[in-house]
Parts: C-alpha cells; structure tokens; sequence
C-alpha cells in the first residue's frame, strides 16, 4: 500500500491556515499556494540522488556532493493544479511539466479526461501529479490511470489537502503510488467538499467565483 506523508513544517502549517480562511483573496491565495508548493518540492525532493563531484573553492580543491540527474516530471491536472507548479519549479527548474485536463461532472460528480499533454520520456521520469485538493480521489486516479497507460512507471501524488476518502480510493487503485499532503482533513461533505478543507481551490486560485 502507498504511503502518507503530511508534511507538517510549521511554515507550511501557518502559511495553510491563511490559505483556508476565506478572508484570504486571490491574490494573496496564490502568492501562497505558490510558498506552500515550494516547500513541499523542498521535502518530497528529500530522496533524490546524489553524486560526487570535484571543485576548487577559492582555498583548495575539494570533493563536493550534486544532484545525480534524476529526470522528474510535474504533472499538474487541470485547472487548480497549474497554481501549485511554478513554486515547484523555483526548486526543480529542470523538471518537465506535462498537463492533464480533467473535469468533474456536475451531475454524476465522475472526472471526465478532457486533455492530455506529456513529456515524450515519461517511463524514464519520476513523475509527480499535482492537484491541490484530493476530495474523493476521482481526477488524481484517473490521471495516475492515464500516465500508467502511457508507460509511466514511477509516480507520486502531491497535494495540499486530502480527505480520508480520497487516500483510500489512491491507496486501493495505485498501491505503488505515495501521497504526499500539507494536510489531512476530516472528511467530504455531501458535495464532496473537503471539510474544512479551503473551498474550491480552482475558484479561489483564478478568481472565478
Ligand atoms: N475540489 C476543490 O477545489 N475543493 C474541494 O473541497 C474538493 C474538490
């Protein structure tokens, strides 16, 4: 089963209850999500290889540590997953981003897949699938569905909140998929609303509402 990381830095805490409270404009929504996304690229980057390399510093020549090159891949899904991947990239700025359109019906409240764009070397890539809010699991499992089918091999969930429902659907379809959170909630109201969640993060992102 995949695991659960809550990524629970104090800076990413304080800076979360500002994003949650409805006072916060768009504005200053953004400018935050996009803090917040960063220092989880800080931490869910924890894992990436290093390598030796040597320098000369002004006093001496010296063996020094960099990043072996793993390939990583961004995956925002449509829309509110664009507002967490320029704060990721201040940190990975080699990453590439591919994009997932995803929708959720109204009526059924079922995602619908309505655009995918990837990287040409997606089996070759560590891929991370963004979307800020994992409400009952639906667009993050069939995007992970879709990279599976594409021949993406390594694939990790990054999210701001999730709800219980949403980590067991992931945790059920995609065993081999982590998931990384700046929060648990309690649950889903019955408009599969996360609660207390931070309202529609798409909305608040762009202003839209
Ligand atoms: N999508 C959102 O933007 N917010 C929720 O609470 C659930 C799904």
């Amino acid at each position: 089963m995949g695991k659960v990381y809550v990524l629970d830095h104090p800076l990413i805490q304080h800076k979360l209850t500002h994003i949650r409270d409805k006072n916060t404009g768009t504005k200053e929504f953004r400018e935050l999500v996009d803090e917040v996304a960063m220092l989880m690229a800080f931490e869910i980057t924890r894992n990436l290889p290093l390598t030796e390399t040597t320098i000369e510093t002004p006093v001496m020549e010296t063996k020094a540590k960099m990043l072996a090159g793993k390939k990583i891949g961004l995956v925002p899904i449509l829309r509110a997953g664009l507002g967490m991947v320029d704060g990721m990239l201040k940190l990975i700025p080699a990453a590439k981003v591919g994009h997932v359109g995803m929708y959720r019906d109204p009526e059924t409240l079922e995602p619908v897949e309505y655009y995918i764009k990837l990287p040409k070397d997606i089996s070759e890539r560590e891929l991370i699938v963004i979307d800020p809010m994992l409400a009952t699991g639906g667009s993050a499992n069939d995007a992970i569905a879709s990279l599976k089918k594409r021949s993406a091999k390594q694939i990790r969930l990054m999210c701001l909140i999730g709800a219980p429902e949403g980590v067991k659907k992931i945790q059920e379809e995609h065993p081999d998929v982590d998931i990384y959170l700046a929060a648990l909630d309690e649950k889903l109201d019955e408009h599969a609303y996360i609660i207390p969640g931070l309202g529609d993060a798409g909305d608040r992102l762009f202003g839209t509402k």
